[in-house]
């Protein structure tokens, strides 16, 4: 969604501003522009809708844009059609204060109302332009900048992060936040606001971030951080430690391809911290077996992909841990009068762990009592902050839009989870315990395997593309795959694509079926495996092609059948997933290919949602 880029100097900030939004590109958007303040005080501001090489045009264009101090922004539309105008920054009516902003002002008709009685003028249709307004409002009432910056932070409801320039000061940026993440990077040659580290990566490792209702003023060689009660704040600062050159493409030519086939390292960082001596830990939990043990109900939430490793873990969580467990989205929990309480266990899933659903999610359970995991990618996230217990997945910073290698390791932290926890309600034997870690140590190479047979699946993208329909079906573990299958493909190729148990089929949409419609079967579960080649059999009987997704040992069975399989290696049930998803993950890629879609950036889209 939206992003933030700022800095303050010793260099023009022109150059940084752009390679920052640059770097902000994934988390999807529809303008982007500039403002910097030249030392005598004069704010310029460029934006553009559409991309930031149509901003950089501009920007060679016109006049040039002096200064060392700036900030900059991708706007992903909320308040208004994305065009020129509406475009942040924006600026108050006399040009004095400029904002850019991410989150929702929720109260910004009122506020707009109350500034137009007295005679503000607006040109945009934002909220964001309310904010800039207001702050003026007040800063030439009170003639104190600060006061300003807190009395405009009293008045709006709702969501930002944001950066705010002042001609009056032409060497400082101001940054403040609530539910939207903003992190401050010290730099040698002076410092930086981002709304996410990506953009920071090239200038810092070292950061501190902005917790809510914080406020920052930052110059070139200084920040200075003040809370709500304006008392200056000590801020933590932390190292990051992700590399610039995982945020590239590396000779890729999409994110996306480069993100697949990085999954057995992902997955092997993930696994080789909590896996010693043939036994699984995970200290983040404080080795409390009671943790476990006084759990009578397991929540598992989460937005899109993060869902679906929910729908997933239900399915193993329950059945062996006997402990009820059900996977909901975040959008949904919140107002669905959950059952949680302190015997409840809530594990909130989430890749960017700044999703609003999923926050907001993760504070109704806190509120209830519930006892809070994070599976978490992002470090310093929200929501990893936020929750009583946080688990990092080590798949490293995810630039494609569409989630791969943040699933895979999440899918695999779910399943070492349930061994984990297993094995603390003593439900495990010591065979089977060893039998899963020795099939753990062997998931990176058979991943290698997975991805060694791109040719086949590359051959059977190329004869479907061109499809108006597909559905996936699957039973059981394999359902809970299907519907990640299904969201890859449509997220990325904008094919009409959805997902069902395969028993569901014949309860209405088998009326669907007909040629020219593709069902991706995916069988891998040995125990419900016939019945899903049933299902299958009724949707081709109907005209429709079939593609199988299948284990090697039945592949010769379905070959028969139907005109392509898709073959893995076996493993354990609790870790087929995470090489069952590959193929749908490649699949999804090379259709969106031969259509020419923009698949790091799909249409719409924002890799991290931070709206409601
Ligand atoms: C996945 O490909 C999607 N882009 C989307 O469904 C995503 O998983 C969802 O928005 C949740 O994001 P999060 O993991 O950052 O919370």
């Amino acid at each position: 969604m939206c992003g933030i880029i700022g800095f303050c100097g010793e260099e023009e900030a022109v150059p940084v501003l752009l390679e920052g939004l640059e770097k902000l590109e994934y988390r999807g958007y529809d303008s982007a522009g500039v403002a910097v303040i030249s030392g005598d005080g004069v704010i310029r501001i460029r934006k553009r809708k559409g991309r930031i090489a149509s901003l950089r045009e501009k920007i060679e264009a016109e006049e040039p844009l002096p200064g060392t101090v700036g900030i900059g922004h991708t706007r992903w539309a909320t308040h208004g059609e994305p065009n020129d105008v509406n475009a942040h920054p924006q600026a108050g009516m006399s040009g004095r204060i400029v904002v850019v902003h991410n989150g929702i002002i929720e109260n910004y008709r009122e506020i707009r109302q109350f500034l137009e009685r007295r005679g503000y003028k607006f040109l945009s249709e934002t909220d964001t332009e309310v904010v800039a307004q207001l702050m003026e409002y007040y800063y030439l009432g009170k003639g104190d900048l600060m006061d300003a910056v807190y009395s405009m932070l009293d008045r709006i409801k709702g969501s930002y992060a944001l950066g705010i320039l002042c001609s009056d000061y032409p060497g400082q940026l101001i940054a403040a936040r609530k539910d939207a993440p903003l992190l401050i990077g010290y730099g040698e040659d002076g410092n930086y606001i981002a709304s996410d580290v990506t953009a920071l990566l090239s200038h810092t490792r070292t950061v501190s971030y902005l917790e809510d209702e914080e406020v920052a003023v930052i110059t070139k060689d200084q920040v200075t951080v003040y809370d709500a009660g304006r008392l200056v704040v000590d801020k933590e600062l932390h190292t990051v430690e992700w590399d610039v050159s995982a945020a590239e493409k590396g000779g890729y030519s999409h994110f996306m391809i480069k993100e697949i086939m990085e999954q057995p390292e992902a997955v092997r960082k993930t696994l080789s911290p909590r896996l010693r001596d043939g036994r699984i830990f995970f200290e983040e939990l404080g080795e409390d077996p009671a943790f476990i043990r006084n759990c009578s109900s397991i929540y598992i939430i989460g937005c899109g992909s993060a869902y679906h490793v929910g729908v997933v873990g239900k399915y193993m969580l329950e059945k062996h841990l006997r402990i009820p467990a059900e996977a909901c989205l975040a959008s949904e929990f919140r107002y669905s009068d959950p059952i949680v309480g302190p015997d409840t266990l809530v594990i909130v899933i989430s890749q960017s762990g700044e999703t609003l659903d999923s926050m907001a999610a993760l504070r109704e359970a806190k509120r209830r009592g519930a006892r809070t995991l994070a599976i978490v990618n992002v470090i310093g996230s929200s929501i990893a902050r936020e929750a009583d217990y946080v688990i990092y997945t080590w798949a490293g910073p995810e630039i494609a839009v569409a989630t791969t290698k943040a699933y895979s390791t999440q899918l695999l932290l779910i399943s070492m989870l349930t061994v984990y926890f297993k094995d603390q309600l003593g439900k495990i034997t010591p065979e089977e315990y060893d039998e899963y870690v020795d099939e753990l140590l062997a998931l990176p190479d058979k991943l290698d395997q997975v991805l060694a047979r791109v040719g086949n699946i590359q051959k059977t993208a190329s004869k479907y593309f061109n499809l108006d329909s597909m559905f996936f079906i699957g039973r059981n573990l394999d359902y809970a795959l299907g519907l990640e299958g299904s969201l890859k493909l449509k997220e990325i190729s904008y094919i009409h694509s959805e997902s069902y148990a395969a028993g569901e089929l014949k309860h209405g949409t088998i009326s669907l079926m007909e040629p020219g419609v593709l069902v991706v079967a995916i069988a891998t579960c040995e125990s419900v495996l016939d019945k899903t080649f049933s299902n299958m059999v009724e949707a081709t009987s109907r005209g429709a092609d079939a593609v199988v997704l299948t284990t090697e040992e039945h592949a010769g069975n379905f070959e028969k059948t139907v005109k392509a399989v898709l073959s893995v290696p076996s493993t354990h049930d609790l870790l087929q997933a995470n090489l069952n998803i590959v193929p749908l993950q490649l699949f999804a890629y090379y259709v969106a290919l031969n259509r020419g879609c923009d698949i790091d950036k799909p249409r719409n889209l924002a890799k991290s949602v931070t709206v409601e």
